[in-house]
């Protein structure tokens, strides 16, 4: 099963992603999440990506696309994968299309998981993210079970550098201009599913395996 997940920026893809593939278990992979290792790494990857990201703009596609094509190609990806906060671009979607093709494959499944703007700002100041195995958790709707403390391995949670309301106002435009296109792309691929991200954690992830089957 190849899925995608579609959705601005703290629309949830990261908390379903999770979800899908420990059920499924298939891989998830989020760009977002090898960006920051590569960052915390002081990788020249992570040097190059942390010039973007802290400016809530995207890291350009030469930076982005043979890295998911080469992390889709490994064994563990072989049966299926999620990715998640990628494609973010035209030119994305459509290497992630060619490398398919070349394997007589193509993506089962465009999850659109739509939440409004304003939600969005909100939900952004509350979330956490562990220093160290990057589990997400939000001080309202999905608290760690000790304040500050990831409930996974035990290391610090922070509030990521490009949570700050600025930077997500900047990244939610960029998502719109530049992201918003390939809902069309995946409708056009017959693939695209809707998904109401305003809902409960458990209730989305329910509907999402309505779709997916048990
Ligand atoms: P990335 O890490 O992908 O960030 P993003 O897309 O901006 O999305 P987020 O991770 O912020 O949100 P999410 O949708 O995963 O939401 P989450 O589940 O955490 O990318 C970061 C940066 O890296 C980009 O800005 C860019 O610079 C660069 N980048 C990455 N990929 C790239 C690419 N392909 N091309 C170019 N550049 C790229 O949820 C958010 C919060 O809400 C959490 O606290 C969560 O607990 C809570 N929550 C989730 N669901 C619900 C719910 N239903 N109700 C209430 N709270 C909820
Ligand atoms: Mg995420």
């Amino acid at each position: 099963m190849k899925v995608i997940m579609l959705g601005a920026p703290g629309a949830g893809k990261g908390t379903q992603a999770k979800l899908i593939s420990e059920k499924y278990g298939i891989p998830h992979i989020s760009t977002g999440d090898i960006f920051r290792a590569n960052i915390k790494n002081n990788t020249e990857l992570g040097k190059k990506a942390k010039e973007f990201m802290d400016q809530g703009l995207l890291v350009p596609d030469e930076l982005t696309c043979d890295l998911v094509v080469d992390r889709i190609s490994q064994p563990d990806a072989a049966k299926g994968f999620i990715l998640d906060g990628f494609p973010r671009t035209i030119p994305q979607a459509e290497a992630l299309t060619n490398a398919l093709n070349k394997r007589n494959e193509a993506i089962d499944y465009a999850i659109d998981v739509e939440v409004p703007d304003e939600v969005i700002v909100n939900r952004m100041a509350g979330r956490r993210a562990c220093v160290s195995c990057g589990a997400t958790y939000h001080m309202t709707y999905a608290a760690p079970a000790k304040e500050g403390i990831c409930d996974k391995c035990g290391c610090e949670l922070i509030l990521r550098d490009d949570d700050k309301p600025e930077t997500v106002t900047k990244r939610l435009n960029v998502y719109h201009t530049q992201t918003q296109p390939l809902i069309e792309y995946y409708t056009k691929a017959g693939v695209l599913h809707e998904f109401d991200g305003t809902k409960d954690i458990n209730e989305i992830f329910d509907s999402i395996t309505e779709l997916l089957g048990e």
